[in-house]
């Protein structure tokens, strides 16, 4: 198997923890983690694995950032039919809205989202947080 892809955005350093507690799972598994960038792949570049993890923060009012992540959601899910996919993301003051959304629209597209849900953390993530996204990670190697 090639390298497992970890693309996230992070604004202020929250969802880039969780993308290295994943990143730290898909080592535990036995396979080579790959963090990037939503600005760094193409939706077309990431659509050519089976599995990846996505991780974004709440922005907007319960949305994915609009700059980069949207238009490449926007873009990848038209290609998402048959693909294992973790969602991850950090949040402030809301009660998880924008991950209900983005498990939805994966799951319309297709694809099975790992674990059934998105891993959340209020703010940074805590102990907690961190040791359930390593387990996201595993689970996405294993899905
Ligand atoms: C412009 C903006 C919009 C936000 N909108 C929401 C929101 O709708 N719901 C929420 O729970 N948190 C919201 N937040 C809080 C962020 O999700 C939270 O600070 C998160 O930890 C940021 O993650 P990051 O460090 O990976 O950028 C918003 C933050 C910003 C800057």
């Amino acid at each position: 198997m090639s390298d497992i892809k970890i693309v996230f955005w992070s604004g202020t350093g929250n969802t880039q923890a969780m993308a290295e507690a994943v990143a730290n799972g898909v080592k535990a598994a036995g396979q080579t983690p790959n963090m990037l960038q939503f600005s760094d792949i193409t939706a077309d570049a990431l659509a050519a694995d089976d599995r990846f993890a996505l991780g974004c923060p709440a922005m907007g009012a319960e949305q994915l950032e609009e700059g980069e992540v949207e238009p490449f959601f926007t873009e990848l899910e038209g290609k998402l039919g048959g693909k294992k996919v973790a969602l991850f993301g950090s949040y402030g003051w809301g009660s998880g809205e924008w991950m209900d959304s983005w498990v939805d629209r994966v799951t319309s597209a297709g694809a099975t989202v790992v674990t059934g849900a998105g891993v959340m953390a209020n703010n940074a993530p805590d102990d907690a947080a961190i040791s359930e996204c390593e387990e996201l990670g595993r689970s996405l190697v294993n899905a």
